[in-house]
Parts: C-alpha cells; sequence; structure tokens
C-alpha cells in the first residue's frame, strides 16, 4: 500500500495504518460509516473460522452474522461462547462506545466488532456484510461508527394494499440492510382496517374487506372498477410475531391508527361512529372520505380508548403514532353532535384556526393524554399543530418543511418526511410511460440523497428537535410487494445516508459509487429494484457567475457515456462525457451509458435559453414551502415544466401569493419582450396568472412600467401550461421585473371553490 502519511505510534503496535487518504480504502458502504482507517493485510474467511461471542446474550446478533457471512461467502460459520483468540471473528459490547455505535477491525489476525449494545454489534454485522459485498479479498480496516439520529425510519402503508406477514417481514429485512430502526406501520385507512381488534370483531370482519378497488389514476373519467374483493388482516399473534421479529432486528414497530379522519373502513363497520350514521361502505377509491369519526359522540372517545388498550397490548414501542392528517371538517360543521361539543368546549374562530380545526385537537389531546398516562408518546403527522399541539406529542412534518420548523421552534420533537423527496410512492424516472403508475410526483435517488434533514433556520437547541427522518411507502398505485420494492430500493440507500451519515456532507458521486455493491446484496436477496442508477444520471445547475447551465453526467458504476447537444441520437462515435457540459445556448442533450457497447436508458434534456437563462433573480414572494425545490434559481434554469406540477421544475405559490421576481441582466441589454410561463391544473387549484406588468430598472431600485396585460380567467376543468410573454417598444435596461398576479379566490365553479388560488410558475423569459 502507498500510504505516505506518518505512522502513529500505537497505531503502529495494533497493526493498523492511519491514512488521511480515502484512496486506500476500497471499501463502497451504504451507509457511509463515519471512519473508516487502512490497515496493513487482510483476513480470510475459512470453514473453520469462528464467529465467537462472550457470552449468550449476543447470540441473536451471532446469528445474523452467519447468516450475512454465508451470504457473501457461501460460507456457514459455527457461533461458539469462548475466550476470543486468534483467527476469530469476535463480537463483544463497550458500554464506552455510543449506545447504537460500533468498532469493526478487520486485521489479519480476525475480525472484531464491539458495540455500544446488542443493536450497535448488530449494525457493525451490517457492516462486515457490506465490506464482503464491496470487496471479499476483506483487507485490513478499522471502522468507528456511530448514526446521526436515533429515530431513523420507514414507514409502510398496509392498508391502500394489503401485504402478508411474510412480505411485511421481508420488509423489515430490507430495513434492516439500510440501518433502520422504526417501522411507521399504517394499519387503518378509509380502504381497510388491518389490526384485529377483539372488542370490535366487525373492525376486521367488515372493515378489512372492500368489494373492490378503482383501476387506474382516480382522477380518470370514466372511472372504471375492477370488481375483486380486496382485503386482509392481520391477527393480535401475527402482529406479535412480526413485532418479535423486527425487534432481533433492532427495528422497534410503530402502530398508525389514523384519526380522526381516514376511519371510513372503522365508520363502515361501526357506522353509530360517524356524525350521519351511515351507511358507510370501506372505501373503493383513493383520495380523502369527508366521513370522520363524529367528535361529538362520547362512543368514539370510548371506541379509541378500547382500540388503543388492545393496540398497546401488541405494541411495546414508546411511539404510538395516532395520525392527524387530511381530516376534512365539512361533516362537523353541520353535525349537531359536534356543533354541541364545539359550544359546551366554548371553542371559537380565531382567523388563525378554525373551531373545528380546535375541535380535532380536542380530539386528539384526548388520546395523546391517554397514551400519555400508560407511558406512551405519541406521533401526528403535522395537521396536529393546526389548532394547538397536545403537550409532548411529536410531529411528523410531511406536507413540507414547515411544520417541522414550527414545531422544532416551538420546543416539540420532529420526524421530518417531507413529501417534496421523502414519499417514495411519487415516480422515479422522468418518463413517466416507462413506470409503473403512480401518484405522481418526482423524487430520484438524488433529490433523496441531496436532502438535509435539518434546516438551515433552526439554531442549535431548536435543531435538537429533529429526532430523525423518515420515507413513506403509500401504496394506492403500490398493489403488490414486488412493486414495494421497486419504489423503495435504492430510495432507500440515499435515505439511510441522511438517516445515518452526517447529512450535510454531500458527495452524490462517492455514493453512485457505494450503492453498487449495495445493490448485490439486493440481488442474492431477490430484492427488486429500481435501476435508474446505472443510466445517465444528470445533475443541471445554474451557474449565475459562468452564466451557464452546467450539467454533470454520471452512472453508477462508471461506465463510459457519450453525448450529443444537437439532438442526435448518441452513438459508439459520439463525444465521451469527461467532465462537467457548460451549456450557453439552446441545446438538446442526449447522453447514454455503454456497457461493453450495451446502450443503457437514454437521458434526454432540452435546455432553452433567453436573456434570462443563468442570471441573477430574487424573489419579492417567496413560494409555498412544499414546491419551493431549489428556490428562484429554478425559474432561470433553462428548464422547463410539463403539467406534472409536482415534478420539482414549478414554484408554488399559494395562498393567492403571486410572481414577483426581479432578473439582473448583469450589464445593460437591449430586450423587446419579456414575461414567464404558468402551470394550470385546475383540479388542484392551480390557476392562470391573473395579470402580469414588466417594468425595467438601470439600478435595481427605481422601476418603471413598460408592459402591461390581463389574462382571461379559466372557466373550465383545465391542465395545460401557458407562456405569457409581453412585447413593448425595445429598450436597454440591467434589471426586470416581472410581476404576475394570482387567480385570488378559486372561482365558484371549482370543486375548491372557497379556497385561495395556486400560481405555478416555471421559467421567466425575456428576449
Ligand atoms: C399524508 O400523506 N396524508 C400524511
Ligand atoms: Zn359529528
Amino acid at each position: 500500500m502507498k500510504c505516505l502519511s506518518l505512522m502513529p505510534l500505537l497505531a503502529a503496535v495494533i497493526g493498523i495504518v492511519s491514512c488521511n487518504s480515502q484512496s486506500e480504502i476500497s471499501y463502497e458502504i451504504v451507509p457511509t460509516p463515519k471512519t473508516m482507517t487502512a490497515g496493513r493485510g487482510s483476513f480470510l474467511i475459512n470453514d473453520n473460522t469462528l464467529i465467537s461471542l462472550p457470552d449468550s446474550a449476543l447470540f441473536n446478533e451471532a446469528g445474523f452474522l452467519s447468516d450475512y457471512i454465508a451470504e457473501e461467502t457461501g460460507k456457514r460459520l459455527a457461533v461458539a461462547v469462548k475466550p476470543v483468540s486468534e483467527k476469530e471473528i469476535s463480537i463483544d459490547i463497550d458500554k464506552k462506545l455510543p449506545e447504537e455505535g460500533y468498532e469493526l477491525t478487520v486485521g489479519s489476525d480476525g475480525v472484531s466488532i464491539r458495540g455500544g449494545s446488542s443493536a450497535g454489534v448488530f449494525y457493525g454485522a451490517q457492516t462486515l456484510r457490506k465490506c464482503l459485498a464491496s470487496d471479499p479479498s476483506l483487507p485490513a480496516v478499522k471502522i468507528e461508527d456511530e448514526p446521526a439520529f436515533g429515530y431513523r425510519g420507514a414507514h409502510f402503508d398496509v392498508s391502500r394494499h394489503f401485504f402478508t406477514v411474510d412480505e411485511v417481514k421481508t420488509y423489515i429485512d430490507m430495513m434492516a440492510l439500510h440501518n433502520m430502526n422504526m417501522l411507521h406501520w399504517h394499519l387503518t385507512e378509509d380502504q381497510g382496517w388491518r389490526v384485529e381488534i377483539k372488542k370490535y370483531p366487525r373492525l376486521t370482519e367488515v372493515g378489512a374487506w372492500r368489494k373492490e378497488t378503482i383501476i387506474g389514476n382516480s382522477t380518470d373519467v370514466p372511472k372504471r372498477y375492477d370488481g375483486k374483493l380486496h382485503g386482509g388482516y392481520y391477527t393480535q399473534e401475527q402482529i406479535r410475531d412480526i413485532v418479535s421479529y423486527a425487534a432481533k432486528r433492532h427495528i422497534n414497530v410503530i402502530p398508525e391508527i389514523d384519526l380522526p379522519g381516514h376511519m371510513l373502513a372503522a365508520l363502515a363497520s361501526y357506522p353509530e361512529l360517524g356524525c350521519t350514521g351511515g351507511p358507510y361502505e370501506v372505501w373503493t377509491t383513493w383520495g380523502v372520505s369527508d366521513d370522520v369519526l363524529c367528535a361529538g359522540n362520547p362512543k368514539i372517545y370510548e371506541f379509541l380508548d378500547n382500540v388503543f388498550d388492545e393496540v398497546l397490548e401488541m405494541f411495546p414501542s414508546e411511539y404510538i403514532h395516532i395520525g392527524g392528517d387530511e381530516c376534512p371538517k365539512t361533516k362537523w360543521q353541520h353535525c349537531p353532535k359536534c356543533q354541541a361539543l364545539i359550544s359546551k368546549l366554548g371553542l371559537t374562530d380565531d382567523g388563525v384556526h378554525t373551531k373545528e380545526q380546535k375541535l380535532q385537537s380536542y380530539v386528539m389531546k384526548h388520546v395523546t393524554e391517554y397514551l400519555g398516562e400508560r407511558g406512551r408518546k405519541v406521533i401526528g403527522w403535522d395537521e396536529i399543530l393546526e389548532g394547538g399541539v397536545a403537550p409532548g406529542a411529536i410531529v411528523m412534518s410531511w406536507r413540507g418543511e414547515k411544520g417541522g420548523i414550527e414545531a422544532a421552534k416551538a420546543g416539540h420533537d420532529v420526524i421530518m418526511t417531507p413529501k417534496s423527496c421523502l414519499y417514495f410512492d411519487f415516480y422515479q424516472g422522468k418518463d413517466v410511460s416507462k413506470e409503473p403508475l403512480a401518484i405522481g410526483g418526482y423524487t430520484p435517488v438524488e433529490n433523496v440523497y441531496m436532502y438535509n434533514p435539518v434546516p438551515a433556520e433552526l439554531n442549535a437547541e431548536q435543531a435538537r428537535h429533529i429526532l430523525g427522518v423518515q420515507a413513506n411507502l403509500w401504496t394506492e398505485y403500490v398493489p403488490d410487494f414486488r412493486h414495494a420494492q421497486y419504489m423503495v430500493l435504492p430510495r432507500w440507500a440515499a435515505l439511510a445516508e441522511n438517516q445515518w451519515r452526517d447529512p450535510a456532507v454531500k458527495d452524490y458521486d462517492k455514493f453512485l459509487k457505494a450503492v453498487v455493491p449495495l445493490t448485490g446484496i439486493y440481488d442474492k436477496n431477490g430484492y427488486n429494484y429500481a435501476k435508474h442508477i446505472f443510466d445517465v444520471n444528470a445533475s443541471l445547475s445554474t451557474d449565475v457567475e459562468l452564466n451557464a447551465i452546467v450539467v454533470t453526467l454520471r452512472a453508477a458504476g462508471d461506465p463510459e457515456i457519450r453525448y450529443t447537444t444537437d439532438g442526435s441520437e448518441p452513438t459508439l462515435e459520439s463525444a465521451v462525457y469527461t467532465s462537467p457540459l457548460e451549456i450557453r445556448q439552446a441545446s438538446d442533450i442526449r447522453a447514454v451509458t455503454f456497457r461493453n457497447g450495451e446502450k443503457g436508458a437514454e437521458f434526454e434534456e432540452n435546455i432553452s435559453f433567453n436573456k434570462a437563462t443563468a442570471t441573477k433573480i430574487s424573489l419579492g414572494v417567496q413560494p409555498s414551502d412544499s414546491y419551493k425545490y431549489g428556490g428562484a434559481i429554478m425559474l432561470v434554469d433553462g428548464l422547463r415544466g410539463n403539467t406534472m406540477f409536482s415534478s420539482g421544475r414549478w414554484l408554488g405559490f399559494a395562498d393567492g401569493d403571486g410572481l414577483d421576481a426581479v432578473i439582473d441582466l448583469g450589464e445593460t441589454v437591449e430586450i423587446s419582450s419579456a414575461g414567464a410561463s404558468f402551470c394550470i391544473v385546475s383540479h388542484d387549484g392551480i390557476f392562470d396568472a391573473k395579470d402580469m406588468t414588466i417594468s425595467v430598472s438601470d439600478d435595481g431600485k427605481e422601476f418603471r412600467d413598460i408592459a402591461r396585460a390581463d389574462f382571461q380567467q379559466v372557466t373550465e376543468e383545465t391542465a395545460a401550461t401557458k407562456e405569457h410573454v409581453l412585447d413593448f417598444a425595445p429598450v436597454k435596461t440591467r434589471y426586470v421585473n416581472v410581476k404576475a398576479s394570482s387567480e385570488g379566490d378559486v372561482p365558484f365553479w371549482n370543486w375548491l371553490a372557497g379556497s385561495k388560488a395556486w400560481l405555478f410558475v416555471d421559467e421567466i423569459i425575456i428576449r
């Protein structure tokens, strides 16, 4: 080895060479260990190698280690309780290490894994498994490691589609491979109740079954159904079995009983729990049902207490998830029982929260206290902040980071799971015609990887309230388990980096290298996974100093990439990609990997160029947290969005906010038109701009209007993109202000009438 650094004395004695350069390390491991130091020599595992442990307390971990070594080497090693000697793989506990941390040393004499607890030993075993997958010759190394976050979650919705006990166990095995420790198990929904509750047998006799399921997207017209009964549930015995299976893998199972909304399956079973008394049926379509628990009926509190009594018996988890998301208040507004309770409690609209939102808080507080008295902590979706959050409740921030930030600032613990990059029911390929139907969105592996769970605006004290990170798998459009695996793998690999490693340190190229041996483990275990990382992965960035769009191309496994910029098909004769491309004119980039002459799936991106592209931009009004993505710069990045408004291409302005963008052209330039493009998806409350004003300035302070136009209102269901560019007499200027008003109130004919319109803007255009 070529390590030139001076050898510290102690390291020399134990045969470890400290090396500043990580290039000596041949291991590619996900999640990245905290430190890896190369040593001398290597360790050869043979059939006589023992796994030794000091006492039987670590038998469980030794068993897993034996399985993993068999998986990677084909050798089944014996496990023995005995004093450690040479040529062994020893595991032990060292209380001085962090609880979930471990030290893994590979030397020519043997392998040692010491963990701060049995969990630490387990993670050390996962890492040894990945060392073997990455370099089976097992070069000497010292790895010191511990997780960045204590909460490392994966969510699984088994209600929209039912998954068997064995499938849930495989999901748990997959989690263990990614060092995750919290399974958020979404067990109840409008479309199915999945947990046996002995006191309420109809919940599973009736509520676990729906007579059929909608085909295709739930917004398709006409609606079509498959006519097939769908359902299933877990008996209490099966649940205990799953909880114990997970615990052996150091995974805690958090049940979610989603209340007071998403309760239609329970209402179908016990109609007296709803405001109208029914009849109800288990839902056969997707969305958010208006029928929710009747908060004014004392019976629901008795029902919830009884259900949770049994849930607590099955689930030892300190955390219990009580939902709280998407609870429409329409039924409560018209229910005499709900309104009577609102009066009795003296709840009023206060301009911030409605009395019905406060009624939901009352329900959530009841459950929070009930569980608190029994030693449990509740987690709720970020809607629990509306109307006042119960003390001690943990907020799961899903509609963006805003809820999490607000909660952390108010001193509540938070779990980050923002929809924009941690909803793994979103598409992971840009060409949706090549993907299985998904709910929408676009969340490639890179977006997951680049996420940072600790928002910059939190100070150190507030940041401590971020307990961790989770990705969610909703299964409306995930009908079977191989599909579920495809949705989470390898996005979980990127998630694991955020959960386990310092999330602020990012190196996507390194990650793409490390994920390759991990996919080898997926293959050995028969896990189905998405292969997009092996094709061209492009990152486009807007460099306002260079006035260029910089295109970086890469693919896992570092194959040859060839590209063209004129829209012609890339072939073995095309340019070989060696370093980032700086694009300064309209280009159609096409690129493809060649592995042994074999083409991968093609990447294609059209970059449009106008005078505003890759210039400095600032916004007077900020986009909504949920649709801000990379921020203002996205309006000058040369990339155009289509009608998929959540694709990450559009900035979304909420609550009637409009666009107010100032472009600094860098120098005085003659221009004769300016505008922007807009996305209209009326079904989702996204409307066209109402009007636009263009003004110019030489100093960026004093602006004068040079063009203005009003636009026609959308009068029927529309999904379209629209470019509004206003022409004017040529003018020389440096700064251009593009302002566009939102529609304001959603028009009367739309189902969202009564709320404020969204304005979705993509590219600024100046010619
Ligand atoms: C959610 O996605 N409704 C939490
Ligand atoms: Zn009611």
